[in-house]
């Protein structure tokens, strides 16, 4: 008797939950048991919000915010802008004191990213004569050379990687800080591999002045 009951209750049991949970209609929900695993309490991202006047779920980041690990450039993509790269920026290594081996690792990874992002416009020796300037598929890349560029300092080098330059477009968006800064580092030491020794004129101080 108490198993005819228990297979009764067990066979009514099944047929409360697959009846209650089955509908016939597809395009609605069944019964959910649990709904809270399903549909989260909080609002979708492109969901409308009437918590929010303008009714959006996705909030703008406060105003001024700056994403994790990008750093602002503040000269504008302009003559005004690169004049004062040119004199008030600074590189990032300076005031760091990096030992002999810290800087030849320096120098290899600046090499490694000037040959990927430069050598094939400026040339391997930044004398301007890369693979694309001997195939003439692009004219007017200047060497590095101080004869060539008297002015150019590693803020001006820093300004023309963020913006460009004439028909140079920006590189800004395929390099980080560091990256941009290794460059800087590379094409300055190009600079004074390529360019003609000026011959330092040692003035021989004189004991007794004449006044
Ligand atoms: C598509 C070819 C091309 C590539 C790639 C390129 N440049 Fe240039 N670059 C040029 C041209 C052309 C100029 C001359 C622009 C002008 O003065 O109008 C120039 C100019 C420069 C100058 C001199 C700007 C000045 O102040 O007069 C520097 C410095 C420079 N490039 C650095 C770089 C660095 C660093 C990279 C790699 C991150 C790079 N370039 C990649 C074509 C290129």
């Amino acid at each position: 008797m108490k198993k005819t009951f228990l297979i009764l209750g067990s066979v009514l049991t099944l047929a409360l939950v697959f009846g209650t949970s089955c509908r016939r209609d597809k395009t609605q929900t069944a019964l959910e048991y649990m709904p809270n695993m399903y549909r989260g309490p909080a609002f979708e991202a492109y969901t409308s919000n009437p918590n929010f006047s303008d009714g959006l779920s996705a909030r703008k980041p406060v105003e001024g915010t700056i994403a994790k690990g990008y750093i602002p450039y503040e000269f504008s993509n302009s003559q005004v802008g690169y004049d004062s790269a040119r004199v008030y920026l600074k590189s990032s290594w300076e005031g760091r004191s990096l030992t002999t081996e810290e800087m030849e690792v320096l120098m290899q990874e600046s090499k490694e990213l000037y040959t990927i992002f430069c050598s094939h416009c400026h040339g391997e020796k930044g004398d301007g004569n890369g693979i694309l300037v001997q195939r003439e598929k692009i004219l007017g890349v200047p060497s590095y050379s101080t004869e060539r560029l008297p002015d150019i300092t590693e803020g001006s080098i820093y300004h023309v990687i963020m913006h460009g330059k004439g028909i140079m477009g920006s590189h800004a968006s395929q390099l980080n800080y560091d990256e941009r800064w290794k460059i800087v580092q590379y094409v300055l030491k190009l600079r004074s591999e390529i360019s003609p020794k000026t011959e330092t004129v040692v003035v021989e101080e004189q004991t007794n002045p004449e006044v």
